[in-house]
């Protein structure tokens, strides 16, 4: 597999960190995903209402906090005082959402490979993306590979305009029956898909664009197993030490 392909991910991604081990989105899961071995790890980052970008995946604060509310009203001095880890287990806490700006230093530092989703609540794709990669553009080293993901397409368009030469993907669930152009559109090299819909001729399409295809979310390693048979390049795992021996093979 080509190393230099401006998509490549190493075949085992940490799903928001180590999420089957830490509270989500947290720089205590995204450490905890260095310890087990990731070479590579996913995240996803929105913004508050006063504009900071920070590492969450809901539009809301309730699932993941002690918190309850649309994070689009909430100011960062509100949401820093959140408690992002009791929620998962009582030994994380004091776990903090972190800022994209200090999620991005750690995972830098740790030397992970990065897959950025941009997660915008809906209507505000455009800011979203914006103040994303303006953190982008002053914290992470643009020599270092990174691929930036979104669902929305407002969203890549954005941030493609912003910082050009930072890799995209397209996450789908389904496969839409145009995703070649879709991709070709929005300046992406790589596609995620659920694995519910990966087939072997999905997979051979997808490299014949010279694209990668990357799979969520797989803790299985039998499932694993199978996606990489096809030619999957890459998975993302909530548990990235029980699939971490497929680095090898
Ligand atoms: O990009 C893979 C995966 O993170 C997409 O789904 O909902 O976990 O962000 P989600
Ligand atoms: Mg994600």
């Amino acid at each position: 597999m080509r190393q230099d392909h401006p998509g490549h991910m190493p075949k085992i991604i940490g799903h928001r960190g180590a999420c089957g081990h830490a509270p989500e989105n947290t720089l205590v899961s995204i450490a905890h995903a260095a310890e087990l071995g990731a070479q590579a790890v996913e995240f996803d980052a929105t913004i508050t209402q006063d504009g900071v970008a920070i590492v969450l995946h809901d539009y809301d604060v309730d699932r993941c906090s002690d918190g309850s509310g649309p994070v689009a009203l909430k100011t960062f001095d509100e949401i820093k005082r959140l408690d992002a880890g009791s929620w998962f287990d009582k030994r994380f806490a004091g776990a903090r959402i972190p800022t994209l700006h200090d999620a991005l230093k750690l995972v830098a530092d740790k030397g992970l490979r990065l897959n950025l989703e941009l997660k915008p609540t809906l209507g505000w794709e455009e800011p979203t993306a914006r103040i994303i990669a303006k953190v982008v553009q002053d914290v992470w080293p643009l020599d270092l590979p990174l691929l930036v993901s979104s669902m929305s397409p407002q969203a890549l368009d954005t941030f493609h305009d912003r910082l050009p030469g930072v890799a995209l993907g397209l996450i789908t669930c389904a496969i839409p029956q145009n995703w070649h152009l879709r991709m070709r559109q929005h300046h992406c090299v790589a596609l995620h898909c659920h694995h519910d819909f990966v087939t072997h001729d999905l997979v051979q399409e997808v490299h014949a664009t010279g694209a990668r295809l990357h799979v969520y979310t797989v803790n299985d390693d039998a499932k694993a197993k199978a996606l990489f048979a096809m030619g999957v390049d890459a998975v993302f795992t909530d548990f990235p030490d029980r699939l971490a021996h497929h680095h090898d093979i």
